[in-house]
């Protein structure tokens, strides 16, 4: 559509591919609402250079494979070149040679394992400098040097612990068990591996299970009766949605590596806060994943405001390099890879299915994906 001046009007459309359905849908259905609370404010602001945003929504349920499908439907059939979308790494790999290929973008807003790079991809989550070393650490300096490792069977988990065992080895701990669970665990798979905790009797576990049976592993931790007090589990995907779906009471005590959680103090945050309760409801947390849901998006329609086109080659080298006052602190997209500086934090959950921040950085951490820096770190020195 033209209007008067010969300016087009025609909204920008742009993918959103996250799962309302299936296992990992208690997580990838908040970072939907994050996605879609950030285009609505967009477009009532006036959208992008007067054109309205308008999202084209699949839902891939949950299947890694469905990803990479609906990523390609977006691209040759809908005509999209930027998507906005992906929780665990398997959905994230199977979309990478999708964008590739056709010269998309994919903005992705989870915690990964590291360990890759893609012209193609924006990485808003954090990478393993910024949530496993500074966990390490802290769980070193406060409950014990012996971990247990356990996971969901698929690429993150196995990849996360590779780089977790590393660091505990360096800093002189050991791990004393590892077991992997398939994604559709149910909660008596869990009772073996209570078993071996118990017999193993580790300082603390190393949580890398994510989807539904977040909730199995923590629940039959309280029924066999350890106490996170002193023997807590430790993740870097456990989140305030998380917590809500397993009980506040079974959530209270364990730990949490993240560069967001919904307490943090400031005024960004409070009034992000307070917009998301507004459109979804008082009862509902924001988290680590909504929140990079959501500033990706702005950072994306303030570089469409500059490039006023949705080439990917014009787009890739403005998003670099951009910085965004998001909700955890002021954030950069690091112009060398592609991820974000972000804001390192340690909390521990309470009663009231919040965290109680135990540590923080005091300043962003780069983003460094293939740990170059690691040995060197301020984080873990
Ligand atoms: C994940 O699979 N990156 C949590």
């Amino acid at each position: 559509m033209t209007g008067t001046a010969g300016k087009t009007t025609e909204p920008w459309r742009v993918g959103v591919l996250f799962s309302r359905t299936g296992f990992m849908a208690v997580i990838e259905e908040t970072q939907l609402r994050g996605t879609l609370l950030a285009i609505e404010e967009i477009n009532a602001a006036g959208g992008v250079n007067g054109r309205e945003l308008i999202p084209v929504l699949y839902d891939p349920a949950s299947e890694s494979a469905a990803f990479g499908l609906c990523a390609k439907r977006l691209m040759i059939e809908d005509g999209i070149t930027t998507i906005f979308g992906c929780y665990t790494s398997s959905s994230r790999k199977a979309v990478l040679p999708v964008v590739e290929r056709l010269n998309g973008l994919l903005w992705y807003p989870t915690l990964y394992e590291g360990f890759e790079f893609s012209p193609n991809i924006i990485y808003t989550g954090a990478a393993p400098n910024q949530n496993s070393l500074a966990l390490c650490r802290y769980l070193m300096e406060t409950y014990g040097r012996r971990f247990y490792f356990i996971g969901s069977d698929y690429v993150y988990p196995r990849e996360s612990n590779r780089v977790m065992r590393e660091l505990v080895r360096h800093a002189g701990g050991e791990v004393v068990g590892e077991t992997y669970l398939s994604l559709r665990a149910k909660r008596r798979d869990f009772q073996p591996v209570m078993r071996d905790i118990r017999s193993q009797s580790p300082d603390m576990i190393f949580s890398t299970v994510v989807g539904d049976s977040t909730t199995y592993l923590y629940q039959s931790y309280l029924e066999a009766g350890f106490n996170p007090k002193t023997q807590p589990i430790a993740s870097l995907t456990t989140t305030e949605a998380e917590i809500r779906a397993m009980g506040f009471d079974v959530g209270e005590g364990h730990i949490t590596a993240a560069p967001y959680f919904e307490c943090l103090a400031g005024e960004s945050n409070s009034s992000f806060v307070s917009r998301y309760k507004k459109r979804y409801g008082q009862d509902e947390p924001t988290n680590m994943c909504v929140e990079a849901a959501y500033f990706q998006v702005h950072v994306f329609a303030r570089t469409l405001e500059r490039t006023n086109c949705m080439d990917t080659d014009a787009l890739r080298p403005m998003i670099l390099g951009s910085e965004f006052e998001a909700p955890q602190g002021r954030i950069s997209i690091n112009p060398h890879c592609g991820h974000t500086d972000l804001w390192p934090r340690i909390g521990r959950a309470n009663s009231r299915g919040q965290f109680d921040i135990m540590w923080d950085s005091k300043a962003p951490v780069r983003a460094d994906p293939y740990l170059i820096g690691y040995g060197r770190s301020t984080v873990f020195s």
